[in-house]
């Protein structure tokens, strides 16, 4: 994908160009069967690990103590954190920030939580533990370009969200997002595991001193799909995708959300034949099947589409943020050829170009929702735009690489490792998407 890189400041040059590089894009994640390290949602978490980190919430005392109960000088009405289609419309400054534009810059303060800190980080993502060797990683800052955002408080994040339940929706990049959360709240309270289901993928936890519901429900597409794939991520049959009906596992639960992060994307340039109006529709990437290949990016589009139209026309109105698709930093192959990602500083502005598949689901995911915020601005619902994905695109260094594994290297320091340049080292990068979050929530009229 090296080769097929392009300016992602170009504005949709990518349509002309759709077929060719979607082919691509697609035939390597056909090639192997190995999905699993790109999608290893079928992965259990260790048990060992679930087993102790359930023991340690329930026995330790939280880190910090509790928070300072001083009132907060704003409050929540769900009108004042909307998002305003018209700048001139609000009172405060003149000047809107955008958080999502700037660079990353030294902050010698480091990460608030460790992996000694903090139990819940998922084995391939414990980079700490499995050996990383350098640390450089821990101490850059997002550094918006017009205004600066302060760290997230987890004290100020409980005051708000007490009685209130919050679900991270999607694949595992949601599980690797909230995974953050859990650790940075956990300075302030540990959580208590109280459900999770069979494969350990959703999962729900509490923090009773604040009565606070945090979850993370697995629904790699969103919509419905029966997908055909053993624990190991063999797939025995293409995936069947019903591009008008929703998954009823994030739909039925929606009501007793208040806040909600969702988002997806890899998962639909697997090989998938598509349903609608409960007949086939066509398919993408299904040589043979004599099928209209329409393309991933028909099929996300109508995916993000019926998501964002169940939000807006639902009764229910929590906050809900659309998290932007997250790019992977392979180089030199991908993650079945020896791709690698060993820099160990980010990227500036201008050194490097968004892949091709990204930039298309990014453009589908910003027009949809431009179009969802202004539907929505009309019933009151309220929706952000959680934009990581440019700025996540600066950091090849955050991810776990070989160190998806315990000590890859401790009996052969050549040996042959798969590598994981798309999921997030925790501590690391994927921190600083709660602390924008936070600060849409709280203070998104000074932003665009
Ligand atoms: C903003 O709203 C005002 C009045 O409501 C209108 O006159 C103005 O043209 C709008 N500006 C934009 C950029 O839409
Ligand atoms: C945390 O990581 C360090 C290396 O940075 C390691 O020595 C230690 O055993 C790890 N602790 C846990 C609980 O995983
Ligand atoms: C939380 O719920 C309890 C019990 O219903 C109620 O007494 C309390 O006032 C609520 N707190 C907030 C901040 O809503
Ligand atoms: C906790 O919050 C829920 C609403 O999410 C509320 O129904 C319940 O009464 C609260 N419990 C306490 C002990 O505050
Ligand atoms: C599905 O049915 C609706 C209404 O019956 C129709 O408007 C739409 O074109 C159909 N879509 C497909 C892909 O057949
Ligand atoms: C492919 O489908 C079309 C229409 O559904 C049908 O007419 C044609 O015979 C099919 N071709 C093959 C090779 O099955
Ligand atoms: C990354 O790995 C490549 C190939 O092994 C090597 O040439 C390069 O020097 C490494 N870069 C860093 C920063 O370690």
């Amino acid at each position: 994908m090296v080769k097929e890189m392009r300016l992602d400041s170009n504005p949709l040059p990518v349509h002309k160009h759709k077929n060719l590089f979607v082919k691509f894009a697609v035939s390597f994640l056909l090639m192997g069967l190995a999905f699993r390290l790109f999608f290893p949602d079928s992965f259990t978490f260790s048990t060992q690990l679930e087993t102790t980190s359930i023991a340690e919430d329930q026995t330790e005392s939280p880190v910090a103590s509790s928070p300072n109960q001083t009132p907060l000088p704003f409050v929540l009405p769900d009108n004042e954190i909307q998002i305003s289609q018209n700048e001139t419309d609000s009172k405060s400054e003149a000047v809107k920030c955008d958080i999502f534009k700037g660079d990353w810059i030294p902050d010698s303060s480091g990460p608030r939580y460790t992996n000694e800190s903090c139990h819940v980080i998922e084995s391939h993502q414990n980079c700490m533990k499995n050996g990383r060797p350098d640390s450089g990683y821990f101490y850059w800052r997002w550094n918006p370009r017009d205004c600066e955002i302060p760290r997230f408080s987890p004290e100020r994040f409980f005051d708000l969200m007490r009685n209130k339940s919050w679900a991270f929706i999607g694949d595992s990049i949601s599980r690797n997002h909230v995974q953050s959360l859990l650790c940075i709240l956990s300075q302030v309270e540990q959580a208590v595991e109280v459900y999770h289901d069979e494969e350990y993928r959703s999962k729900r936890w509490h923090f009773p001193t604040h009565n606070f519901t945090l979850s993370v429900i697995w629904t790699p597409f969103l919509i419905k799909a029966d997908i055909f794939e053993d624990m190991n991520g063999v797939s025995s049959k293409e995936i069947q995708l019903n591009l008008d009906k929703l998954d009823k596992l994030w739909t039925d639960q929606y009501e007793s959300l208040d806040y909600i992060v969702i988002g997806g994307g890899k998962w639909f340039l697997k090989t998938a034949v598509y349903h609608e109006n409960d007949t086939i529709s066509g398919c993408h990437y299904c040589p043979g099947k004599n099928l209209t290949d329409l393309g991933f990016e028909y099929a996300y589009r109508k995916a993000i589409r019926e998501v964002l139209n169940f939000i807006t026309g639902s009764k229910h109105k929590p906050v809900v943020f659309l998290r932007t698709t997250t790019p992977d930093h392979f180089e030199n192959g991908e993650w079945f050829s020896g791709g690698y990602c060993n820099r160990t500083v980010p990227f500036k502005e201008g050194e490097v170009d968004m892949k091709d598949v990204d930039t298309v689901m990014r453009n589908i995911e910003l027009e949809e929702f431009e179009k969802a915020a202004e539907v929505g601005s009309k019933y009151g619902v309220v929706l952000k735009l959680l934009d990581t994905t440019r700025l996540s695109l600066l950091r090849p260094d955050g991810h776990p690489g070989p160190y998806r594994q315990f000590h890859p290297f401790a009996e052969d320091e050549n040996a042959k490792v798969q590598n994981d340049c798309l999921h997030w080292c925790l501590p690391g990068p994927i921190d600083s998407w709660n602390d924008l979050a936070m600060e849409l929530l709280v203070n998104g009229d000074k932003y665009r």
